[in-house]
């Protein structure tokens, strides 16, 4: 995507330097985002507990910049952009569940039902994606039927055609042989692509952004989306647990569908930089400080932890 080596680390040092800012943002904002509604003590500290336990914030960010790339304000974007939050928090509690995945460590903490028990934590998960709507429901200063449109987006991919379905595919997959690119590729697509590629769409949708502005969105997030889980499979056979706050060699140790055990190393690598490079070019012919720093990020996805 750049010429040199050093405009690429200067890209990208950039790109976690603002990425840090905007998650800031997101975090003052998550901290009382269950504070408009009363709701049982136990249950608000097990959702507060992985709520607010310091992730990349990566969703309501994009979905942050891409309402402002197409000239919506962050206040009227944060309420989408906290449900994106709280949905994606609570696919992470499931998926770490004995019945799925098993973790006991989760954005450098025990995982939800290692803190607290199983039935808390399916409900901590249940109560997060159901309150997200809520959430969602109060926008203000949005047309209705915009609000309307982010709303179907994002349920559509938190839901069976989308991270569900993905998840449930996941399952099937764990421990089978002869799981082809294909097939892993579209089950990824569903499980971590759908909500990262409807965080970028409903930033925009809620902005009232053209058909050309949606169609880049839903390109940029498609490839990122496909780069973030190929990134995340690299990671786990690469990378360190203090790091990545979460445990590494599961999948390969759970016979997991992951890129890199059905195409190597090197092939996922070239494959996450190509997804990456696939979300740039979306965002070709955007000037300004918004889509540079959206081009920087598409980057970081894949570059994370260099
Ligand atoms: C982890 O997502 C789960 C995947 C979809 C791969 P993140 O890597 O965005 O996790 P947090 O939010 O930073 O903890
Ligand atoms: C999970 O993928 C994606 C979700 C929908 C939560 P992984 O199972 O690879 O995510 P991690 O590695 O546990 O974060
Ligand atoms: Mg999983
Ligand atoms: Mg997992
Ligand atoms: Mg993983």
């Amino acid at each position: 995507m750049t010429g040199t080596k050093d405009g690429e680390r200067a890209i990208l040092s950039r790109a976690r330097d603002a990425l840090r800012l905007e998650a800031a943002e997101v975090e003052r904002a998550l901290a009382g985002c269950l504070d408009a509604w009363p709701l049982p003590a136990g249950l608000r500290e097990a959702m507060e507990y992985s709520l607010l336990a310091g992730g990349k914030r990566l969703r309501p960010v994009l979905c942050l910049l891409f309402a402002r790339l197409f000239g919506l304000g962050a206040a009227a974007a944060m309420p989408c952009a906290l449900a994106l939050e709280c949905i994606h928090t609570y696919s992470l509690i499931h998926d770490d569940l004995p019945a799925m995945d098993n973790d006991d460590l989760r954005r450098g903490r025990p995982s939800s039902h290692r803190r607290f028990d199983e039935a808390t934590a399916i409900l901590a998960g249940d109560a997060l994606l159901t309150d997200a709507f809520v959430l969602m429901a109060g926008t203000r200063g949005v047309p209705p039927e915009r609000v309307l449109e982010a709303v179907r987006a994002v349920s559509a991919a938190a839901g069976s055609a989308g991270m569900v379905g993905g998840q449930f595919l996941d399952m099937r997959y764990t421990g089978k042989a002869g799981i082809g690119w294909e097939q892993l590729a579209a089950m990824q697509a569903l499980k971590t692509g759908a909500l990262l590629r409807a965080s970028c769409l409903a930033g925009a949708m809620l902005a009232g952004a053209d058909p050309e502005g949606i169609a880049s969105a839903r390109a940029y997030g498609e490839a990122l989306g496909a780069a973030f889980q190929i990134a995340d499979d690299i990671l786990d056979a690469t990378g360190a647990e203090e790091r990545l706050g979460k445990p590494v060699g599961g999948d390969a140790a759970g016979g997991k569908p992951s890129c890199v055990a059905v195409l190597g190393l090197a092939r996922s690598r070239h494959l996450a930089r190509a997804g990456a490079d696939a979300a740039i070019a979306a965002l070709r012919g955007r000037a300004g400080e918004t889509a540079d720093l959206l081009r920087g990020l598409a980057l970081y996805t894949v570059r994370r932890l260099e």
